[in-house]
């Protein structure tokens, strides 16, 4: 007995109006499949079969060789998608996920599970109480159970009342749905193949349908317009704020605040405004981030302050301060106790704990050691038009304002570079380097200007 998952995602996308597939379309940082397939994962499906069009082979790229990719030549509907992977289903159950339902909570697919083995069902649907049903099939119950799913567009005035809705999310015993797709015929307003007439060809045929009821209405949100796809962040998003609220993380104006599933918190971190929090990003605890930081894949060391700054797959130590506005770029390890200001940008570099890089200066493939002062306007000259190259500047230096560090270089432990410097050649440990031309003075000069 195999736990069959089919999740759809072959559909048209029409009103989404964009050149990608809906399922594609990300919800903080993750596809809707991704989500969806994450789910499938998380119940312990047996096999996982995605249903893609042909125009979506791509899909396969992006997900792996660890599901099965059933491909659905033409787009006839819910019903056609399915009846393209039945052949290849072992007898079992079969879910049906939809590829652009992406808030669905993994204990309402184990309640479906429960429920409907309790139930002696044949076929379970997860079902909604909408406020506003207003796009989605209807469930029409009956003394046995439900009788029939009516489309939205199909549907009399009478039945458009009905606020029980089909979440898309079927459960069904897979020798009768094997058994009984084949029956399903294109008489309805699209034109379509409906999976969800299936409940009518099981009730005639005498087996047993019934729902299933939740109450969270956001679960079951669709992807099919750009509105619905920020419905979906907004959901997303308060989901896991809510779980770092609960957890310790102070959140200010959590409605401006984008975390990422992937991201990591510790607890008595306080974010604020603006923030955008992605990728692998970890964040130790007493940290302050914001207002307006965007991490991306970062760790950040313990009590660490950042203020309106970017930074991509980097490292910061304790205690350091950074911002506002420091962009620090990817492969940069930043240690302890620094202090990185305004308008400063590392790229592809480690500066020491100690060292500070206080305002207008850009490191780029560097090495800095602890304790350097780095003065106001200082460039790593790091490309002479065709190689990059790397500089080091060792423990205790002292570099001058708007000195200029032409790659490659190494300035040793304790030597001074005088403001101003275009620095060509090492410097040794302890030594001033000073390069800049004498200035001279002409006194009187302006009045000598008109003889
Ligand atoms: C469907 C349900 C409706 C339910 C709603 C919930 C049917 C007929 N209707 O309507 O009862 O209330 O979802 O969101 O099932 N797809 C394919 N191949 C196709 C057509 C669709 O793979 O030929 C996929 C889509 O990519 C999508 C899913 O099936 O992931 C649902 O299709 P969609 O067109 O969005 O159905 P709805 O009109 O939303
Ligand atoms: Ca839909």
């Amino acid at each position: 007995m195999k736990r069959n998952t089919l999740i759809l995602a072959a559909g048209k996308s029409t009103r989404m109006k964009s050149k990608k597939s809906k399922v594609l379309h990300e919800i903080l940082g993750k596809s809707s499949l991704a989500y969806v397939v994450d789910l499938a994962h998380d119940i312990d499906s047996d096999e996982i079969f995605v249903i893609v069009s042909p125009q979506e082979e791509n899909i396969q790229l992006l997900f792996g060789e660890e599901l099965n990719y059933v491909t659905q030549l033409q787009q006839l509907g819910t019903g056609d998608a399915v009846a393209s992977a039945a052949p290849f289903l072992e007898d079992g159950t079969t879910l049906v996920l939809y590829g652009d339902v992406p808030c669905l909570r993994q204990e309402s697919l184990l309640d479906l599970f429960d429920f409907h083995e309790e139930q002696g069902n044949d076929l379970s649907i997860l079902s909604v109480e909408m406020k506003d049903p207003t796009g989605y099939g209807r469930i029409v119950r009956d003394a046995l159970g439900v009788m029939a799913i009516v489309e939205h567009r199909d549907a009399s005035e009478e039945q458009c009342e009905i606020r029980e809705i089909n979440s898309g999310i079927l459960l069904m015993n897979t020798e009768l749905l094997k058994m009984y797709i084949t029956e399903l015929t294109p008489s309805n307003v699209q034109g379509e193949l409906y999976l969800t007439d299936l409940v009518e060809i099981f009730r005639r045929a005498g087996h047993k349908v019934d729902a299933m009821r939740i109450d969270e209405e956001e679960q079951i949100v669709g992807i099919n317009t750009r509105r619905q796809l920020a419905e979906a962040t907004r959901i997303m998003q308060q989901r896991v704020n809510t779980y770092w609220m609960e957890n310790g993380v102070t959140l200010i104006n959590p409605d401006t605040i984008f975390i990422e599933e992937s991201v990591e918190i510790e607890p008595d971190v306080v974010i604020w405004p603006g923030t955008f929090l992605k990728g692998e990003t970890h964040i130790s605890t007493d940290c302050e981030i914001g207002p307006e930081v965007t991490l991306d894949s970062t760790f950040v060391g313990v009590g660490t302050r950042i203020l309106r700054s970017t930074v991509m797959q980097a490292e910061i130590g304790d205690n350091t301060q950074v911002g506002p506005y420091t962009y620090i770029r990817p492969n940069s390890v930043i240690g302890d106790n620094c202090r990185i200001g305004d308008f400063v940008e590392i790229k592809n570099s480690s500066v020491g704990s100690g060292t500070k890089v206080s305002h207008l200066t850009y490191v780029g493939d560097a090495d800095l050691g602890e304790d350097i002062n780095v003065g106001c306007g200082v460039v790593f000259v790091n490309y002479d038009g065709k190689l990059k190259q790397r500089s080091v500047i060792e423990d205790g230096v002292f570099l001058g304002c708007n000195t200029n560090i032409v790659a490659p270089l190494k300035v040793e432990t304790g030597a001074y570079v005088a403001a101003g410097t275009t620095l060509t050649e090492d410097v040794p440990k302890d030594s001033l380097a000073i390069g800049r031309s004498r200035v001279t003075i002409k006194t009187n000069w302006r009045n000598k200007q008109g003889e």
